[in-house]
Protein backbone atom coordinates (compact mmCIF):
# COMPACT_ATOMS: atom_id res chain seq x y z
CA UNK A 1 0.00 0.00 0.00
CA UNK A 2 1.34 3.09 -0.72
CA UNK A 3 3.10 6.36 0.64
CA UNK A 4 1.87 9.15 -0.92
CA UNK A 5 3.49 12.76 -0.64
CA UNK A 6 1.90 16.03 -1.32
CA UNK A 7 3.85 19.36 -1.97
CA UNK A 8 3.77 22.46 -3.20
CA UNK A 9 5.05 22.78 -6.29
CA UNK A 10 5.69 26.87 -6.77
CA UNK A 11 6.18 29.44 -3.29
CA UNK A 12 3.45 28.09 -1.28
CA UNK A 13 -0.28 28.22 -0.70
CA UNK A 14 -0.85 26.34 -3.91
CA UNK A 15 -3.59 24.60 -2.32
CA UNK A 16 -2.02 21.64 -0.27
CA UNK A 17 -4.70 21.37 2.31
CA UNK A 18 -7.34 20.98 0.04
CA UNK A 19 -5.19 17.97 -1.67
CA UNK A 20 -4.65 16.14 1.40
CA UNK A 21 -7.84 16.85 2.54
CA UNK A 22 -9.38 15.25 -1.19
CA UNK A 23 -6.82 12.07 -0.85
CA UNK A 24 -7.89 11.64 2.61
CA UNK A 25 -11.58 11.43 2.21
CA UNK A 26 -11.44 10.03 -0.99
CA UNK A 27 -9.60 6.68 0.44
CA UNK A 28 -9.10 4.91 3.87
CA UNK A 29 -5.84 6.81 4.89
CA UNK A 30 -4.05 5.54 7.83
CA UNK A 31 -1.58 8.91 8.66
CA UNK A 32 -1.58 12.13 7.96
CA UNK A 33 2.52 13.10 8.11
CA UNK A 34 4.08 16.69 8.36
CA UNK A 35 8.00 16.45 7.81
CA UNK A 36 9.06 19.83 7.45
CA UNK A 37 8.21 23.73 9.02
CA UNK A 38 6.20 24.63 11.77
CA UNK A 39 3.50 26.57 12.37
CA UNK A 40 4.57 29.22 9.41
CA UNK A 41 2.31 27.11 7.21
CA UNK A 42 -1.12 28.03 6.78
CA UNK A 43 -3.28 25.09 4.75
CA UNK A 44 -7.55 25.72 4.45
CA UNK A 45 -9.94 23.23 4.26
CA UNK A 46 -13.47 23.53 3.20
CA UNK A 47 -16.13 20.98 4.32
CA UNK A 48 -19.35 21.37 3.60
CA UNK A 49 -19.47 24.95 3.23
CA UNK A 50 -17.16 25.06 6.73
CA UNK A 51 -13.77 26.63 6.76
CA UNK A 52 -10.47 25.33 8.56
CA UNK A 53 -6.94 26.56 9.24
CA UNK A 54 -4.37 24.52 10.00
CA UNK A 55 -0.70 25.30 10.63
CA UNK A 56 1.47 23.08 12.83
CA UNK A 57 -1.26 20.50 12.42
CA UNK A 58 -1.34 18.06 9.60
CA UNK A 59 -4.90 18.44 8.12
CA UNK A 60 -5.54 14.81 8.96
CA UNK A 61 -6.57 16.21 12.10
CA UNK A 62 -9.74 16.73 9.80
CA UNK A 63 -9.89 13.25 8.88
CA UNK A 64 -12.18 10.84 10.92
CA UNK A 65 -10.17 7.61 11.37
CA UNK A 66 -6.48 8.99 10.25
CA UNK A 67 -3.83 9.46 12.60
CA UNK A 68 -1.87 13.09 12.54
CA UNK A 69 1.95 13.02 13.29
CA UNK A 70 4.36 15.56 13.72
CA UNK A 71 7.68 14.35 12.47
CA UNK A 72 11.20 14.52 13.54
CA UNK A 73 11.90 17.31 10.78
CA UNK A 74 9.44 19.44 11.64
CA UNK A 75 10.10 22.58 14.60
CA UNK A 76 7.21 22.53 16.99
CA UNK A 77 5.83 25.75 18.99
CA UNK A 78 4.21 23.81 21.91
CA UNK A 79 2.26 27.17 22.19
CA UNK A 80 1.53 27.02 18.70
CA UNK A 81 0.41 23.31 18.99
CA UNK A 82 -2.22 23.69 21.78
CA UNK A 83 -3.43 27.11 20.63
CA UNK A 84 -4.43 25.13 17.54
CA UNK A 85 -5.66 22.03 18.79
CA UNK A 86 -7.57 24.11 21.44
CA UNK A 87 -9.07 26.23 18.70
CA UNK A 88 -10.29 23.09 16.54
CA UNK A 89 -11.72 21.26 19.50
CA UNK A 90 -13.72 24.69 20.74
CA UNK A 91 -15.22 24.60 16.99
CA UNK A 92 -16.31 20.93 17.82
CA UNK A 93 -13.76 19.22 15.72
CA UNK A 94 -13.52 15.77 17.83
CA UNK A 95 -10.16 14.93 18.33
CA UNK A 96 -9.08 11.18 20.05
CA UNK A 97 -6.20 11.17 22.51
CA UNK A 98 -4.34 8.77 19.83
CA UNK A 99 -4.99 10.79 17.09
CA UNK A 100 -1.90 13.23 17.35
CA UNK A 101 1.38 11.72 17.54
CA UNK A 102 4.67 14.03 17.98
CA UNK A 103 8.38 12.77 17.49
CA UNK A 104 10.32 12.88 20.09
CA UNK A 105 12.85 14.22 17.90
CA UNK A 106 11.35 17.34 16.25
CA UNK A 107 12.97 20.48 17.81
CA UNK A 108 11.35 22.95 19.40
CA UNK A 109 10.23 26.44 19.03
CA UNK A 110 10.89 28.31 22.14
CA UNK A 111 10.38 32.45 22.68
CA UNK A 112 13.65 33.41 22.30
CA UNK A 113 13.49 31.87 18.75
CA UNK A 114 11.02 34.06 17.79
CA UNK A 115 12.55 37.37 19.33
CA UNK A 116 15.76 36.30 17.31
CA UNK A 117 13.45 35.62 14.03
CA UNK A 118 11.57 39.71 14.39
CA UNK A 119 14.76 41.51 15.13
CA UNK A 120 16.92 39.42 12.88
CA UNK A 121 14.29 40.77 9.89
CA UNK A 122 14.55 44.15 10.85
CA UNK A 123 17.98 44.68 11.35
CA UNK A 124 17.81 43.53 7.66
CA UNK A 125 16.17 46.58 6.48
CA UNK A 126 15.31 46.59 2.55
CA UNK A 127 17.20 43.51 2.35
CA UNK A 128 14.48 41.43 4.70
CA UNK A 129 13.56 37.98 3.71
CA UNK A 130 9.28 38.55 5.08
CA UNK A 131 9.21 35.62 7.04
CA UNK A 132 6.44 34.81 9.28
CA UNK A 133 8.46 35.74 12.23
CA UNK A 134 7.31 32.50 13.63
CA UNK A 135 10.92 31.71 15.24
CA UNK A 136 11.07 29.24 12.10
CA UNK A 137 14.92 30.04 10.78
CA UNK A 138 16.44 30.60 14.59
CA UNK A 139 15.10 26.67 15.69
CA UNK A 140 16.55 25.59 11.87
CA UNK A 141 19.95 27.39 12.85
CA UNK A 142 19.85 26.08 16.39
CA UNK A 143 19.43 22.46 15.39
CA UNK A 144 22.14 22.60 12.63
CA UNK A 145 24.06 24.29 15.13
CA UNK A 146 23.62 21.39 17.15
CA UNK A 147 22.17 23.79 20.23
CA UNK A 148 18.51 22.93 19.24
CA UNK A 149 16.50 22.01 21.81
CA UNK A 150 13.80 18.44 20.76
CA UNK A 151 10.64 17.47 21.89
CA UNK A 152 11.69 14.79 24.44
CA UNK A 153 14.20 17.55 26.44
CA UNK A 154 10.85 18.79 27.79
CA UNK A 155 10.43 15.61 29.94
CA UNK A 156 13.45 16.31 32.01
CA UNK A 157 14.35 19.41 33.72
CA UNK A 158 18.30 18.83 34.05
CA UNK A 159 18.51 18.02 30.86
CA UNK A 160 16.60 20.79 29.10
CA UNK A 161 17.84 23.70 31.41
CA UNK A 162 21.57 22.82 30.20
CA UNK A 163 20.63 23.01 26.88
CA UNK A 164 18.16 26.49 26.55
CA UNK A 165 21.16 27.66 28.40
CA UNK A 166 23.74 26.65 25.57
CA UNK A 167 21.65 27.94 23.17
CA UNK A 168 21.28 31.50 24.85
CA UNK A 169 24.77 31.48 25.94
CA UNK A 170 25.93 32.98 22.74
CA UNK A 171 22.24 34.19 21.65
CA UNK A 172 22.01 36.65 24.67
CA UNK A 173 25.40 38.16 23.67
CA UNK A 174 23.96 38.99 20.04
CA UNK A 175 20.81 40.15 21.34
CA UNK A 176 22.32 42.63 23.20
CA UNK A 177 25.29 43.46 21.64
CA UNK A 178 24.69 43.47 18.11
CA UNK A 179 20.77 43.79 18.54
CA UNK A 180 20.52 45.76 21.28
CA UNK A 181 17.86 43.83 23.22
CA UNK A 182 17.39 42.62 26.68
CA UNK A 183 19.12 39.16 27.48
CA UNK A 184 16.19 36.31 28.05
CA UNK A 185 15.99 34.90 31.15
CA UNK A 186 16.98 30.74 31.06
CA UNK A 187 14.62 30.40 34.29
CA UNK A 188 11.92 31.89 32.12
CA UNK A 189 12.42 29.71 29.11
CA UNK A 190 12.78 26.56 31.06
CA UNK A 191 9.61 27.12 32.93
CA UNK A 192 7.57 28.05 30.13
CA UNK A 193 8.68 24.93 28.26
CA UNK A 194 8.20 22.58 31.52
CA UNK A 195 4.85 23.76 31.73
CA UNK A 196 3.69 22.22 27.90
CA UNK A 197 5.45 18.64 28.99
CA UNK A 198 2.89 16.98 31.09
CA UNK A 199 0.33 18.00 28.11
CA UNK A 200 2.38 16.60 25.49
CA UNK A 201 3.85 13.56 27.13
CA UNK A 202 1.01 10.94 26.38
CA UNK A 203 1.25 12.31 22.21
CA UNK A 204 4.84 11.61 21.86
CA UNK A 205 6.64 8.80 20.28
CA UNK A 206 9.33 7.42 17.60
CA UNK A 207 7.52 8.82 14.60
CA UNK A 208 10.32 7.08 12.11
CA UNK A 209 9.31 3.47 13.72
CA UNK A 210 5.95 4.15 13.96
CA UNK A 211 5.66 5.17 10.59
CA UNK A 212 7.90 2.00 9.18
CA UNK A 213 5.68 -0.17 10.82
CA UNK A 214 2.35 1.54 9.71
CA UNK A 215 4.07 0.61 6.10
CA UNK A 216 4.93 -2.73 6.64
CA UNK A 217 1.68 -3.59 7.48
CA UNK A 218 0.28 -2.38 4.40
CA UNK A 219 -1.24 1.07 5.80
CA UNK A 220 -1.50 4.07 3.86
CA UNK A 221 0.56 7.36 4.34
CA UNK A 222 -0.16 10.64 3.56
CA UNK A 223 2.66 13.08 3.77
CA UNK A 224 1.47 16.83 4.05
CA UNK A 225 4.15 18.94 2.05
CA UNK A 226 4.24 22.74 3.67
CA UNK A 227 5.87 25.58 2.33
CA UNK A 228 6.95 24.34 -1.21
CA UNK A 229 9.83 23.49 -3.46
CA UNK A 230 11.00 27.55 -4.44
CA UNK A 231 11.37 28.11 -1.04
CA UNK A 232 12.91 25.38 -0.14
CA UNK A 233 16.66 26.33 1.29
CA UNK A 234 18.65 24.04 -1.27
CA UNK A 235 16.46 24.65 -4.16
CA UNK A 236 14.78 27.51 -4.04
CA UNK A 237 15.50 31.24 -4.60
CA UNK A 238 18.07 31.28 -2.20
CA UNK A 239 18.72 33.83 0.73
CA UNK A 240 13.98 34.40 0.17
CA UNK A 241 13.31 30.97 1.16
CA UNK A 242 12.10 29.33 4.25
CA UNK A 243 15.19 27.33 5.94
CA UNK A 244 13.97 23.59 6.14
CA UNK A 245 13.81 21.36 2.71
CA UNK A 246 9.99 21.23 1.23
CA UNK A 247 11.35 18.97 -1.45
CA UNK A 248 10.50 15.32 -1.99
CA UNK A 249 13.92 14.38 -0.76
CA UNK A 250 12.78 16.54 2.44
CA UNK A 251 10.17 13.85 3.64
CA UNK A 252 12.67 10.62 3.67
CA UNK A 253 14.69 12.98 6.04
CA UNK A 254 11.81 14.49 7.97
CA UNK A 255 10.32 11.08 8.62
CA UNK A 256 12.85 8.54 9.02
CA UNK A 257 11.76 6.60 5.73
CA UNK A 258 13.82 5.72 2.99
CA UNK A 259 13.36 7.00 -0.56
CA UNK A 260 12.48 3.50 -1.57
CA UNK A 261 8.74 3.28 0.34
CA UNK A 262 7.57 6.54 -1.50
CA UNK A 263 5.16 5.72 -4.13
CA UNK A 264 3.48 8.74 -5.47
CA UNK A 265 4.79 12.41 -5.85
CA UNK A 266 2.00 15.16 -6.65
CA UNK A 267 3.06 18.59 -6.89
CA UNK A 268 0.09 20.93 -6.23
CA UNK A 269 0.06 23.85 -8.62
CA UNK A 270 -1.84 26.95 -9.09
CA UNK A 271 -3.23 27.58 -12.73
CA UNK A 272 -1.48 31.01 -11.74
CA UNK A 273 1.22 31.91 -9.45
CA UNK A 274 1.83 33.51 -6.14
CA UNK A 275 4.15 34.25 -3.20
CA UNK A 276 3.83 35.75 0.14
CA UNK A 277 7.64 37.45 1.05
CA UNK A 278 10.44 39.17 -0.66
CA UNK A 279 12.26 37.63 -4.04
CA UNK A 280 12.34 37.30 -7.43
CA UNK A 281 9.03 35.73 -8.94
CA UNK A 282 9.57 36.45 -13.01
CA UNK A 283 5.74 36.40 -13.94
CA UNK A 284 5.15 38.99 -10.90
CA UNK A 285 2.24 41.11 -12.46
CA UNK A 286 1.71 45.22 -11.27
CA UNK A 287 -0.88 46.08 -13.19
CA UNK A 288 -4.71 45.55 -13.22
CA UNK A 289 -4.90 41.62 -14.22
CA UNK A 290 -2.48 41.15 -11.35
CA UNK A 291 -4.82 43.12 -8.95
CA UNK A 292 -7.30 40.68 -9.77
CA UNK A 293 -6.06 37.55 -9.60
CA UNK A 294 -5.45 39.02 -5.76
CA UNK A 295 -9.19 39.67 -5.60
CA UNK A 296 -10.95 36.84 -7.50
CA UNK A 297 -8.07 34.46 -5.87
CA UNK A 298 -8.48 35.54 -2.14
CA UNK A 299 -4.96 35.74 -2.49
CA UNK A 300 -4.58 36.54 1.13
CA UNK A 301 -1.64 34.69 3.71
CA UNK A 302 -3.39 32.35 6.11
CA UNK A 303 -0.71 32.61 8.69
CA UNK A 304 -0.14 35.96 8.16
CA UNK A 305 -3.09 37.90 6.69
CA UNK A 306 -0.44 39.11 4.15
CA UNK A 307 -1.50 40.16 0.60
CA UNK A 308 -0.26 37.44 -2.00
CA UNK A 309 1.69 38.97 -4.87
CA UNK A 310 0.25 37.41 -8.17
CA UNK A 311 0.97 36.59 -11.39
CA UNK A 312 0.53 34.59 -14.45
CA UNK A 313 1.78 30.06 -14.60
CA UNK A 314 5.28 29.49 -15.02
CA UNK A 315 5.84 26.29 -16.78
CA UNK A 316 9.85 26.63 -16.51
CA UNK A 317 8.58 26.83 -12.40
CA UNK A 318 6.69 23.78 -12.98
CA UNK A 319 9.47 21.80 -14.88
CA UNK A 320 11.64 22.72 -12.07
CA UNK A 321 9.33 21.40 -9.76
CA UNK A 322 8.54 18.13 -11.76
CA UNK A 323 12.19 17.44 -11.66
CA UNK A 324 13.65 18.33 -8.50
CA UNK A 325 11.01 16.29 -6.82
CA UNK A 326 10.61 13.48 -8.85
CA UNK A 327 6.47 14.03 -9.67
CA UNK A 328 4.78 11.27 -10.54
CA UNK A 329 1.61 14.00 -11.27
CA UNK A 330 0.67 17.39 -10.62
CA UNK A 331 -2.65 18.64 -9.44
CA UNK A 332 -3.37 21.84 -10.66
CA UNK A 333 -5.91 24.07 -8.32
CA UNK A 334 -8.08 27.69 -9.06
CA UNK A 335 -8.33 27.14 -12.55
CA UNK A 336 -11.64 28.58 -11.82
CA UNK A 337 -10.24 31.67 -10.73
CA UNK A 338 -9.13 31.98 -14.52
CA UNK A 339 -12.85 31.97 -15.65
CA UNK A 340 -13.30 35.88 -16.89
CA UNK A 341 -10.10 36.33 -18.79
CA UNK A 342 -10.61 36.41 -22.64
CA UNK A 343 -6.85 35.55 -23.48
CA UNK A 344 -4.22 33.68 -20.44
CA UNK A 345 -1.00 34.17 -20.67
CA UNK A 346 1.06 31.41 -19.76
CA UNK A 347 5.29 31.67 -19.52
CA UNK A 348 6.93 28.95 -21.47
CA UNK A 349 10.73 30.19 -21.07
CA UNK A 350 12.36 33.25 -19.59
CA UNK A 351 14.86 35.13 -21.74
CA UNK A 352 17.58 35.94 -19.07
CA UNK A 353 20.39 39.21 -20.62
CA UNK A 354 19.26 38.34 -24.26
CA UNK A 355 19.10 34.10 -24.07
CA UNK A 356 16.70 31.97 -24.03
CA UNK A 357 16.17 29.89 -20.83
CA UNK A 358 13.84 26.94 -21.43
CA UNK A 359 14.83 25.36 -17.90
CA UNK A 360 15.62 27.11 -14.50
CA UNK A 361 18.51 29.39 -14.71
CA UNK A 362 21.72 28.46 -12.98
CA UNK A 363 22.55 31.33 -10.62
CA UNK A 364 20.70 33.48 -8.84
CA UNK A 365 21.63 36.95 -10.69
CA UNK A 366 19.97 35.12 -13.74
CA UNK A 367 17.05 33.89 -11.77
CA UNK A 368 16.46 37.71 -11.17
CA UNK A 369 16.94 39.36 -14.22
CA UNK A 370 14.28 36.44 -16.27
CA UNK A 371 12.22 37.64 -17.61
CA UNK A 372 8.95 35.54 -18.85
CA UNK A 373 8.36 34.92 -22.62
CA UNK A 374 4.43 34.35 -23.10
CA UNK A 375 2.34 32.13 -24.99
CA UNK A 376 -1.13 32.99 -25.29
CA UNK A 377 -4.41 30.47 -24.53
CA UNK A 378 -7.96 31.46 -25.42
CA UNK A 379 -10.05 31.88 -22.08
CA UNK A 380 -13.62 30.26 -21.71
CA UNK A 381 -15.05 33.11 -19.97
CA UNK A 382 -17.84 30.87 -17.92
CA UNK A 383 -18.00 29.77 -14.30
CA UNK A 384 -16.70 25.98 -14.30
CA UNK A 385 -16.97 25.84 -10.30
CA UNK A 386 -19.58 23.30 -10.56
CA UNK A 387 -18.11 21.35 -13.40
CA UNK A 388 -17.34 17.63 -12.06
CA UNK A 389 -15.68 15.86 -14.69
CA UNK A 390 -13.34 16.80 -17.55
CA UNK A 391 -15.92 16.41 -19.95
CA UNK A 392 -17.78 19.06 -18.73
CA UNK A 393 -15.28 21.54 -18.61
CA UNK A 394 -15.27 24.16 -21.56
CA UNK A 395 -13.36 23.06 -24.39
CA UNK A 396 -10.94 25.98 -23.74
CA UNK A 397 -11.05 24.90 -20.50
CA UNK A 398 -9.59 21.47 -21.47
CA UNK A 399 -7.38 23.07 -23.89
CA UNK A 400 -5.83 25.20 -21.26
CA UNK A 401 -5.16 22.19 -19.03
CA UNK A 402 -4.17 20.12 -21.92
CA UNK A 403 -1.10 22.65 -22.88
CA UNK A 404 -0.07 23.46 -19.57
CA UNK A 405 0.38 19.45 -18.69
CA UNK A 406 2.64 18.96 -22.16
CA UNK A 407 4.82 21.54 -20.69
CA UNK A 408 4.92 21.04 -16.78
CA UNK A 409 6.95 17.89 -16.72
CA UNK A 410 4.12 15.46 -15.37
CA UNK A 411 0.91 14.19 -16.16
CA UNK A 412 -2.15 16.18 -13.93
CA UNK A 413 -4.23 13.62 -12.29
CA UNK A 414 -6.56 16.48 -11.34
CA UNK A 415 -7.99 19.75 -11.39
CA UNK A 416 -9.81 21.94 -8.47
CA UNK A 417 -12.77 24.26 -9.57
CA UNK A 418 -13.44 25.98 -6.15
CA UNK A 419 -12.34 25.24 -3.04
CA UNK A 420 -14.59 23.04 -1.55
CA UNK A 421 -13.83 19.20 -1.48
CA UNK A 422 -16.17 18.07 -4.09
CA UNK A 423 -15.21 20.97 -6.67
CA UNK A 424 -12.31 18.77 -8.60
CA UNK A 425 -12.69 17.44 -11.68
CA UNK A 426 -10.15 13.97 -12.29
CA UNK A 427 -7.90 14.36 -15.52
CA UNK A 428 -6.34 10.97 -14.99
CA UNK A 429 -7.36 8.34 -12.46
CA UNK A 430 -5.14 7.23 -10.48
P1 LIG B 1 -1.81 25.59 1.09
O1 LIG B 1 -0.96 26.39 2.02
O2 LIG B 1 -1.04 25.04 -0.07
O3 LIG B 1 -2.63 24.54 1.77
O4 LIG B 1 -2.84 26.64 0.44
P2 LIG B 1 -3.66 27.81 1.21
O5 LIG B 1 -4.75 27.20 2.01
O6 LIG B 1 -2.71 28.72 1.91
O7 LIG B 1 -4.20 28.64 -0.02
C1 LIG B 1 -4.97 28.05 -1.01
C2 LIG B 1 -6.35 28.76 -1.08
O8 LIG B 1 -6.99 28.39 -2.26
C3 LIG B 1 -7.26 28.39 0.05
O9 LIG B 1 -8.06 29.50 0.37
C4 LIG B 1 -8.13 27.27 -0.56
O10 LIG B 1 -9.41 27.16 0.04
C5 LIG B 1 -8.23 27.75 -1.96
N1 LIG B 1 -8.38 26.71 -3.00
C6 LIG B 1 -7.77 25.50 -3.09
N2 LIG B 1 -8.10 24.91 -4.25
C7 LIG B 1 -8.92 25.77 -4.90
C8 LIG B 1 -9.54 25.75 -6.19
O11 LIG B 1 -9.41 24.80 -6.97
N3 LIG B 1 -10.30 26.85 -6.51
C9 LIG B 1 -10.45 27.93 -5.71
N4 LIG B 1 -11.19 28.96 -6.09
N5 LIG B 1 -9.85 27.97 -4.48
C10 LIG B 1 -9.09 26.91 -4.11
P1 LIG C 1 2.20 27.01 3.14
O1 LIG C 1 2.48 25.67 3.74
C1 LIG C 1 3.74 30.76 1.53
C2 LIG C 1 7.55 32.19 3.17
C3 LIG C 1 7.49 33.47 3.97
C4 LIG C 1 8.86 34.05 3.68
C5 LIG C 1 9.74 32.81 3.63
C6 LIG C 1 10.51 32.54 4.92
O2 LIG C 1 0.94 27.62 3.63
O3 LIG C 1 2.31 26.98 1.65
P2 LIG C 1 9.76 31.61 7.30
O4 LIG C 1 8.83 32.18 8.32
O5 LIG C 1 9.41 30.25 6.83
O6 LIG C 1 11.21 31.72 7.73
O7 LIG C 1 9.63 32.61 6.03
O8 LIG C 1 8.88 31.72 3.35
N1 LIG C 1 6.63 31.12 3.63
C7 LIG C 1 5.50 30.80 3.01
N2 LIG C 1 4.89 31.35 1.93
N3 LIG C 1 3.21 29.66 2.12
C8 LIG C 1 3.81 29.09 3.19
O9 LIG C 1 3.37 27.95 3.73
C9 LIG C 1 4.99 29.67 3.70
N4 LIG C 1 5.82 29.38 4.73
C10 LIG C 1 6.82 30.26 4.67
O10 LIG C 1 6.45 34.31 3.54
O11 LIG C 1 8.85 34.62 2.38
MG1 LIG D 1 -0.80 28.31 2.82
Amino acid sequence: MPAIVVLGAQWGDEGKGKATDLLATSQPIDFVVRTSGGHNAGHTIVVNGEKYATHLLPSGILTPGATSVIANGVVVSPEALFRELDGLIERGVEIGPDQLVVSANAHVIASYHVAVDKVSERFLGKNQIGTTGRGIGPAYGDKVNRVGVRVADLFDEGILRQKVEAALDVRNQVLAKVYNRRAIAVDAVVEELLSYADRLRPMVADTSLLLNNALDDGRTVLFEGAQATMLDVDHGTYPFVTSSNPVAGGVCVGAGIGPTRIDRVIGVIKAYTTRVGSGPFPTELFDDDGDKLQRIGGEIGVSTGRTRRCGWYDAVVARYASRVNGLTEFFLTKLDVLDSWERIPVCVAYEVDGVRHDEMPMTQTEFHHATPIYEFLDGWGEDISKCRSFEELPKNAQVYVQALEEMSGAPFWAVGVGPGREQTVIVHDR
